[in-house]
Protein backbone atom coordinates (compact mmCIF):
# COMPACT_ATOMS: atom_id res chain seq x y z
CA UNK A 1 0.00 0.00 0.00
CA UNK A 2 2.70 2.33 0.79
CA UNK A 3 4.94 1.40 -2.16
CA UNK A 4 1.47 2.10 -4.44
CA UNK A 5 1.00 5.76 -2.92
CA UNK A 6 5.05 5.94 -3.55
CA UNK A 7 4.58 5.28 -7.08
CA UNK A 8 1.44 7.36 -7.42
CA UNK A 9 3.93 9.97 -6.13
CA UNK A 10 6.50 9.81 -8.73
CA UNK A 11 4.35 9.03 -11.37
CA UNK A 12 2.38 12.82 -10.74
CA UNK A 13 6.05 13.70 -10.52
CA UNK A 14 6.89 12.87 -13.83
CA UNK A 15 4.10 13.75 -15.30
CA UNK A 16 4.39 17.00 -13.83
CA UNK A 17 7.77 17.55 -15.16
CA UNK A 18 6.93 16.32 -18.82
CA UNK A 19 4.13 19.17 -18.74
CA UNK A 20 6.76 21.69 -17.83
CA UNK A 21 9.31 21.08 -20.30
CA UNK A 22 6.59 20.58 -22.63
CA UNK A 23 5.22 23.65 -22.14
CA UNK A 24 9.08 25.29 -22.56
CA UNK A 25 9.65 23.54 -25.34
CA UNK A 26 6.02 24.71 -26.83
CA UNK A 27 7.34 28.65 -25.29
CA UNK A 28 10.59 28.34 -27.29
CA UNK A 29 8.84 27.36 -30.66
CA UNK A 30 7.20 30.82 -30.39
CA UNK A 31 9.39 32.60 -29.71
CA UNK A 32 11.56 30.79 -32.70
CA UNK A 33 8.75 31.05 -35.18
CA UNK A 34 7.99 34.44 -34.31
CA UNK A 35 11.82 35.62 -34.92
CA UNK A 36 11.66 33.44 -38.29
CA UNK A 37 8.87 35.61 -39.40
CA UNK A 38 10.51 39.03 -38.38
CA UNK A 39 14.30 37.68 -39.91
CA UNK A 40 14.76 36.13 -43.28
CA UNK A 41 16.81 33.32 -43.01
CA UNK A 42 19.71 34.33 -44.61
CA UNK A 43 19.71 37.57 -42.57
CA UNK A 44 21.35 35.53 -39.65
CA UNK A 45 24.28 36.51 -41.18
CA UNK A 46 25.41 40.02 -42.43
CA UNK A 47 26.60 38.98 -45.85
CA UNK A 48 28.79 41.29 -47.72
CA UNK A 49 27.44 42.35 -51.20
CA UNK A 50 30.73 41.61 -53.40
CA UNK A 51 30.31 42.50 -57.50
CA UNK A 52 31.35 39.60 -58.96
CA UNK A 53 31.17 40.16 -62.28
CA UNK A 54 28.91 41.88 -65.29
CA UNK A 55 26.91 39.68 -67.40
CA UNK A 56 28.66 40.64 -70.44
CA UNK A 57 31.13 39.01 -69.01
CA UNK A 58 29.97 35.53 -68.93
CA UNK A 59 29.82 33.11 -71.80
CA UNK A 60 26.96 29.58 -71.96
CA UNK A 61 28.40 26.86 -70.35
CA UNK A 62 32.02 28.40 -69.17
CA UNK A 63 32.47 28.43 -65.59
CA UNK A 64 34.53 31.59 -64.33
CA UNK A 65 36.26 31.67 -61.01
CA UNK A 66 35.40 33.36 -57.80
CA UNK A 67 35.30 33.86 -54.64
CA UNK A 68 33.17 34.65 -52.06
CA UNK A 69 31.53 36.16 -48.85
CA UNK A 70 35.84 36.37 -48.77
CA UNK A 71 39.21 35.23 -50.72
CA UNK A 72 39.10 31.90 -48.54
CA UNK A 73 36.05 30.71 -50.26
CA UNK A 74 36.20 30.07 -53.70
CA UNK A 75 33.80 29.49 -55.74
CA UNK A 76 32.23 29.28 -59.55
CA UNK A 77 30.04 31.60 -61.61
CA UNK A 78 28.06 29.83 -64.16
CA UNK A 79 25.98 30.81 -67.37
CA UNK A 80 23.80 27.78 -68.09
CA UNK A 81 21.73 28.81 -71.20
CA UNK A 82 18.72 27.67 -69.75
CA UNK A 83 16.37 29.18 -67.03
CA UNK A 84 17.34 27.30 -63.73
CA UNK A 85 16.67 27.56 -60.20
CA UNK A 86 18.04 30.59 -58.46
CA UNK A 87 19.05 31.75 -62.06
CA UNK A 88 19.48 35.33 -62.45
CA UNK A 89 19.83 37.77 -64.87
CA UNK A 90 17.99 38.44 -68.41
CA UNK A 91 17.32 34.69 -69.15
CA UNK A 92 17.74 33.69 -65.35
CA UNK A 93 20.17 31.27 -66.18
CA UNK A 94 22.88 32.79 -63.78
CA UNK A 95 23.96 30.71 -60.54
CA UNK A 96 27.26 30.83 -58.57
CA UNK A 97 28.64 27.97 -55.75
CA UNK A 98 31.02 27.14 -53.94
CA UNK A 99 33.46 24.66 -55.01
CA UNK A 100 34.73 23.40 -51.70
CA UNK A 101 33.02 19.91 -51.61
CA UNK A 102 30.44 19.56 -48.51
CA UNK A 103 32.14 16.20 -47.75
CA UNK A 104 35.40 17.19 -46.83
CA UNK A 105 36.66 20.34 -48.79
CA UNK A 106 38.07 19.02 -51.80
CA UNK A 107 38.27 21.34 -54.94
CA UNK A 108 35.33 20.44 -57.42
CA UNK A 109 35.47 20.84 -61.27
CA UNK A 110 33.32 21.81 -63.54
CA UNK A 111 31.93 19.87 -66.39
CA UNK A 112 30.04 21.75 -69.16
CA UNK A 113 28.89 18.26 -70.67
CA UNK A 114 26.24 17.34 -67.75
CA UNK A 115 26.42 20.66 -66.16
CA UNK A 116 27.70 19.31 -63.51
CA UNK A 117 30.40 20.21 -60.30
CA UNK A 118 32.59 17.09 -59.49
CA UNK A 119 34.84 16.17 -56.67
CA UNK A 120 38.18 14.49 -56.94
CA UNK A 121 37.93 13.36 -53.77
CA UNK A 122 35.32 10.63 -53.45
CA UNK A 123 33.39 11.83 -56.72
CA UNK A 124 30.45 13.23 -55.79
CA UNK A 125 28.61 15.28 -57.74
CA UNK A 126 25.92 17.74 -57.65
CA UNK A 127 23.77 19.55 -60.33
CA UNK A 128 24.57 22.86 -60.96
CA UNK A 129 21.16 23.11 -62.74
CA UNK A 130 19.03 21.82 -59.91
CA UNK A 131 20.11 24.29 -57.45
CA UNK A 132 23.62 22.03 -56.63
CA UNK A 133 21.72 19.21 -55.72
CA UNK A 134 24.26 16.11 -55.23
CA UNK A 135 23.29 13.78 -57.35
CA UNK A 136 25.95 11.15 -56.31
CA UNK A 137 28.81 10.23 -53.54
CA UNK A 138 29.49 10.63 -50.01
CA UNK A 139 29.15 13.70 -49.71
CA UNK A 140 25.35 14.20 -47.35
CA UNK A 141 24.15 17.55 -48.13
CA UNK A 142 23.38 19.76 -51.34
CA UNK A 143 26.67 22.59 -52.23
CA UNK A 144 26.02 25.97 -50.63
CA UNK A 145 24.67 28.47 -53.93
CA UNK A 146 25.57 31.95 -53.52
CA UNK A 147 22.63 34.76 -53.89
CA UNK A 148 22.86 36.48 -56.56
CA UNK A 149 21.79 39.82 -57.89
CA UNK A 150 22.09 41.52 -61.24
CA UNK A 151 21.62 45.69 -61.02
CA UNK A 152 20.34 47.62 -64.09
CA UNK A 153 23.69 47.50 -65.22
CA UNK A 154 23.96 44.30 -65.42
CA UNK A 155 26.82 44.08 -62.82
CA UNK A 156 26.23 40.23 -60.72
CA UNK A 157 26.08 40.82 -57.15
CA UNK A 158 26.45 37.79 -54.37
CA UNK A 159 24.63 38.00 -51.15
CA UNK A 160 23.94 35.44 -49.46
CA UNK A 161 24.44 31.36 -49.48
CA UNK A 162 21.79 28.61 -48.65
CA UNK A 163 23.75 26.71 -46.73
CA UNK A 164 27.12 26.14 -44.49
CA UNK A 165 30.51 26.34 -46.91
CA UNK A 166 32.69 23.70 -45.73
CA UNK A 167 34.82 23.98 -42.73
CA UNK A 168 32.61 26.99 -41.68
CA UNK A 169 31.13 27.03 -38.19
CA UNK A 170 29.64 30.49 -40.41
CA UNK A 171 29.50 31.31 -43.94
CA UNK A 172 30.77 35.03 -42.72
CA UNK A 173 34.21 34.97 -40.67
FE1 LIG B 1 34.22 15.41 -52.09
FE2 LIG B 1 34.76 13.47 -50.37
S1 LIG B 1 35.70 15.41 -50.50
S2 LIG B 1 33.30 13.47 -51.96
Amino acid sequence: MKCNRLVDVGRRQFLRGGLVATAGAAASTVVGAGEARATPALAQVEYPSNRLANVADLKVNEPMDIAYPDADSPGVLLKLGTPVEGGVGPDGDIVAFSVLCPHKGYILSYSGEDRTLNCPGHFSRFDAEAGGQQIWGHATENLPQFVLRVDDKGDIYAEGCTDLIFGRMSNVL
